[in-house]
This record gives C-alpha cells, sequence and structure tokens, in this order.
C-alpha cells in the first residue's frame, strides 16, 4: 500500500487511486450479488415488483460504503455482502414507498417508471414490504465467517435506522414541513439526518461492526458518514433545481412544485454548495489515522460534491 504522506522516488510511479474505476468495480460486484439474491418464485408478480425496483440501477452507494468500511476496518467483502445487498434492498424500499401517490406522487425513478406506475399501487405498497422484510432475513440466513453477536449488532442497527428513530421520522417531518413557509435550518438538518443520513451512517457503521472493529474506529466513521450524509442531501437537494430529468433518472424540479423544505430554499444555491463542501472535508478529516487505506472512503466523499446526478 502506498502511504499519502511518503514521498513517491523518482523511479517509483505514484499511485493515484482511480475513483471511477473503482465506482464501476464495485457496482458490478453489487449488482451481480443483489441479482442472485431475490429469485422469482410464487406468487410471480411480487417477486418481479420486487425486482424491478431493486435491479433498476442506482449509484450503489450504500452498499459501496458497507463494502469499503469492513475492508478498511480488517474484514472482507465476502463477510458485507448480504449486509450491502440489504442495505440497497431497505434503500429501493424507501423509494418505492416515497413515490407513491400518498406520499411524493412520482412517476420516474432511476430512469424508469415507479413501481407504482408499473404493478399499481397495492403491489408496489407490497414489494417495499417484501423488500424490508427480506433485507433484514438476508442479513440473518446469509452473512458468513462473522460472529453472531455481530451479526445481531447489524440487525439491531438496520431496525433502529429504518424506523422512527431514522427514515421513517425523518420522511414524517419531510411530510409534515412540505408547504410551510417557516421551516427551521433546525427542523431540516433533523429531516436530512433521519432520512437520508441515517442509512448511510448504517452503511458505514455496519461495515464495521462485521469486521468487528473497535469502538473508536465505529466513532469516528459514524462521524465520516454523518458529514457525508447531509452533504449528500444537500446536492440532492440542490440537483433537484440544477439538473434535467435526464441526468436524474426523476422528475427535476419536484422540490420547488411540493414546496419543500431544503437547504437552497433556506440559504440559495451558493450557500448550500459551500456548506456542502465544508462537511465533505469534515468527513475526510476524520479518516487521517487511516493513511491511503481510506483512499476509497476519500474518494466515494468527493465523489459526494462533485456527482452531477
Ligand atoms: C427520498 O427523498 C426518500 C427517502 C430518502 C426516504 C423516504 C423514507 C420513507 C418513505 C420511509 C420508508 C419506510 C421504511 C420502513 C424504511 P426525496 O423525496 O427528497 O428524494 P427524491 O427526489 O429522490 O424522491
Ligand atoms: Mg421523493
Amino acid at each position: 500500500m502506498v502511504q499519502a504522506d511518503k514521498k513517491p522516488r523518482k523511479s517509483e510511479k505514484p499511485l493515484t487511486f482511480d475513483l471511477n474505476s473503482y465506482l464501476k468495480q464495485q457496482k458490478d460486484l453489487v449488482e451481480k450479488a443483489l441479482d442472485r439474491s431475490i429469485a422469482i418464485a410464487r406468487p410471480e408478480k411480487i417477486y418481479e415488483a420486487m425486482r424491478y425496483s431493486l435491479l433498476a440501477g442506482g449509484k450503489r452507494l450504500r452498499p459501496i460504503l458497507c463494502l469499503a468500511t469492513c475492508e478498511l476496518t480488517g474484514g472482507d467483502a465476502e463477510m458485507a455482502m448480504p449486509t450491502a445487498c440489504a442495505l440497497e434492498m431497505i434503500h429501493t424500499m424507501s423509494l418505492i414507498h416515497d413515490d407513491l401517490p400518498a406520499m411524493d406522487n412520482d412517476d420516474f425513478r432511476r430512469g424508469k417508471p415507479t413501481n407504482h406506475k408499473v404493478y399499481g399501487d397495492d403491489i408496489a405498497i407490497l414489494a417495499g414490504d417484501g423488500l424490508l422484510a427480506y433485507a433484514f432475513e438476508y442479513v440473518a440466513t446469509q452473512t458468513k465467517n462473522v460472529a453472531p453477536e455481530n451479526i445481531i449488532r447489524v440487525v439491531a442497527c438496520l431496525g433502529h435506522t429504518v424506523g422512527a428513530a431514522g427514515l421513517v421520522g425523518g420522511q414524517v417531518l419531510d411530510l409534515e414541513s412540505e408547504g410551510k413557509p417557516d421551516v427551521t435550518a433546525e427542523t431540516l438538518s433533523f429531516i436530512h439526518t433521519h432520512k437520508t443520513g441515517a442509512l448511510l451512517e448504517a452503511s458505514v457503521v455496519s461495515g464495521a461492526i462485521l469486521a468487528n472493529a473497535p469502538q473508536e474506529d465505529i466513532d469516528r466513521l459514524s462521524k465520516y458518514a454523518q458529514n457525508i450524509g447531509l452533504a449528500f442531501q444537500i446536492i440532492d437537494d440542490i440537483l433537484d433545481i440544477t439538473a434535467t430529468d435526464e441526468q436524474l433518472g426523476k422528475t427535476a424540479g419536484k422540490d420547488l412544485e411540493a414546496q419543500k423544505a431544503t437547504y437552497p430554499s433556506l440559504w440559495g444555491l451558493e450557500k448550500s454548495r459551500v456548506k456542502a463542501q465544508e462537511l465533505v472535508d469534515s468527513a475526510i478529516a476524520q479518516l487521517s489515522i487511516y493513511g491511503a487505506k481510506a483512499e476509497p472512503l476519500r474518494a466515494v466523499a468527493n465523489y459526494i460534491v462533485t456527482r452531477d446526478r
């Protein structure tokens, strides 16, 4: 491994971390594992609906973070893959439900018609439920070479993350804040840290738990994740204003239309960009102790602020 602070000798070619090939390689690995994770059974329709959204593409950032953190803290990709897939199942189910007419009423996701547009509201609700339940079953039954108490810690962490203390709570406050002109920065931060940050944090923390990392590492990596989580959502809100439908694979401009509280609506685009960059800098500062080994996590943090989709 190349040390970040070690100057290469003239004859040595400096090794730079290639983020694009890393993300592509990890994404391919995750896509294959996701494809294998759910087979079609009876009743076919529900399995098809679950697979339709799960295999519709996406950045696969949560699984990639889980694998990277597990590897950084001494584990390997094989022990983290079932949890990595479960994180994507949970993320996908949250988007299926978020897109329903009772919530954001969106027609496109990941460049395709949303689950309820293809299968109807009833099956879309059940596809989300099916993915959520299966995520927990998958971690519990498929995780190999990890101490049982650490598998239980991961299951507890995921449960806490998706429930009222995490995604569900953040989504409720998000819906309640729609159309309100006086949403405070504190409420906005609550929405973002719960609705988006919580699952990104769980992705990082679960990878470290699976590797049996000491608590100091888990705490440090949690701070990294909290910072990139908030930055991720700020950039999401900015892209909703600045990017096209084609870039995003979903309808752009929906936040404004639904009068959603966002950082750009509170602070404007420029201050929001500055804030996102500051958060990424703080996230990267948490990684200094790991040297070059943390290059994938540094690169993912940088990708979060530079992405255009
Ligand atoms: C997208 O936000 C939505 C989320 C990040 C999470 C939504 C959470 C739920 C629907 C709760 C799901 C239930 C469980 C049990 C986990 P957005 O609407 O700001 O982004 P978008 O433009 O991509 O839709
Ligand atoms: Mg939405």
